[in-house]
């Protein structure tokens, strides 16, 4: 179904058919604006930016591009073409017919999740606000403003199946939505990594590489719903966060290419020399990796968890690509845990598989994360380098889950506090080297042209060559 463009909200779900969850939506669309205002990007409200704005809902064609101004921008509701045959993936409800409307039994949990996930949205373009003011190039502009209008469009998304199927509760989450701020003392956002800033274009490329494939996994997880319109709403987001990943993948990758153009140009893989060249040194690179990575993987939640195993059983939440699978009801399968034992050891778990529900996306997450590594270390190889970067063991650094304040060092090896503690400068982004990254934040806006950390891309946004005018300042 196509997107209808002559309402206030454009949706393809048929809004005006119902005045009263119209009503209610348009009410909510200028709390939404004074947010984007206040807390959404600075500074660039009046510039014409090209940007892409989703059309319809097919693979092809969807999105059609153009100069538009943010806050001009037409965020609204898209669902996935809706399968009049589509029974439930998983769970002990396999094969039965999905839900168009939540079942009461489910309601808290089902409100749970989305309002987690919408949460998520508006966060991260709350951490990315200020990066504007020292973009390196037109081009990396364009696309950080890309990734913030969508995210603002991924809140709509939830916010509408909050209006759309929770009644008054869902509403009043709407609007707590708007007033949670990431990193706020009083009322933060739910899930920590959402609480980090995001001050600087590395933590960015960083970001957008390991927590929006975060995001990309939890709403695959989610398109499997047996409630079909959360799993429509989230398919279709899919399509949008792709675009995300692109970003943090190709930005982590001029990085590197950058500065092996400066190793070779210097003769040295010194990271002082690399950093007096005005470069970012492949240990500091791999400071960031392992932050950002350790961070993004407390999103899943904890390896063994009940509540996973109820969410699996009750076709709320399903595996990222369910249907890659084939045990989709997973009553006898078990899985095998690694945890801590006693003071120093470790041992292995045999835990009900159900139960292992958000370990099972975190490993498909980890193996995902891999294959940026495996290319980035084809261009450090190529280029005739012997470094390779790594990420660190998923029992490093978590916050979350069984491994939580557990010191280990990269491997995932336990090590005593104090060992952890001296090994924090090597194995996490040191003050000092946050203050040099910050350093190399000088603004450049010269159509075509890149900050000497970064090399440019292979090619611009739609066919459209690298040094296009992208933002108009
Ligand atoms: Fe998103
Ligand atoms: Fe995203």
């Amino acid at each position: 179904m196509s997107i209808n463009y002559s309402e206030r909200i454009p949706n393809n779900v048929n809004l005006a058919s119902d005045r009263t969850l119209q009503r209610a939506l348009e009410h909510w669309q200028p709390q939404f604006l004074d947010w984007w205002q206040e807390m959404g990007p600075s500074d660039f409200a009046d510039k014409d930016i090209y940007l892409r704005t989703a059309i319809g809902v097919d693979v092809e064609g969807w999105a059609s591009y153009g100069e538009v101004k943010m806050p001009d921008y037409r965020w609204g509701i898209f669902l996935a073409d809706f399968d009049p045959n589509r029974t439930i993936g998983f769970g002990d409800m396999a094969g039965q017919p999905v839900w168009q409307q939540v079942p009461g039994e489910f309601r808290a949990q089902f409100r749970r999740l989305i309002v987690t996930q919408g949460d998520t949205e508006p966060a991260s373009v709350e951490q990315q606000r200020l990066l504007g003011l020292t973009c390196p190039s037109l081009y990396d502009l364009r696309n950080l403003f890309q990734v913030n209008v969508e995210e603002g469009r991924h809140l709509w998304a939830m916010v509408y199946l909050l209006h759309a199927y929770f009644g008054r509760d869902g509403r009043e989450e709407a609007e707590e939505l708007l007033t949670r701020h990431s990193g706020d003392a009083d009322k933060p956002r739910i899930l920590g990594t959402f609480n980090e800033p995001i001050g600087d274009w590395l933590s960015f490329f960083c970001f957008t590489y390991f927590t929006d494939r975060d995001g990309k996994y939890q709403l695959k997880s989610l398109a499997e719903s047996a409630f079909d319109p959360l799993a429509r709403t989230c398919r279709f987001m899919l399509t949008e966060e792709a675009h995300h990943m692109f970003v943090g993948e190709t930005g982590l990758s001029r990085v590197i290419r950058r500065t092996l153009e400066l190793m070779s140009a210097l003769g040295t893989e010194d990271s002082t020399a690399i950093r007096l060249a005005g470069g970012i040194d492949f240990p500091l690179l791999q400071r960031y990796l392992n932050f950002w990575f350790s961070s993004s993987l407390d999103l899943f939640g904890s390896e063994m968890s009940s509540n996973a195993a109820t969410t699996f059983a009750n076709g709320i939440k399903g595996r990222p690509d369910e249907t890659s699978y084939a045990d989709h009801l997973c009553t006898n399968a078990t899985l095998d845990l690694v945890t801590p034992d006693g003071e120093q050891g470790i041992r292995t778990e045999t835990v009900p598989y159900r139960n292992a529900m958000n370990e099972i996306a975190r490993q498909a997450y980890v193996r995902d994360c891999e294959m940026g590594l495996k290319r980035w270390n084809l261009i450090i190889k190529r280029a005739g380098y012997a470094t390779t970067l790594t990420l660190p063991s998923t029992r490093f650094g978590r916050h979350i889950g069984v491994w939580a304040g557990i010191s280990t060092d990269l491997q995932g090896n336990r090590v005593s506090a104090e060992t952890a503690a001296q090994g924090q400068t090597h194995w996490l982004p040191s003050a000092e080297d946050r203050t040099y990254v910050k350093s190399l934040m000088q603004r450049v806006t010269a159509p075509g042209k890149m900050a000497g950390w970064l090399a440019p891309p292979d090619r611009g946004i739609n066919n459209l060559p690298v040094a296009y005018e992208y933002v108009r300042l």
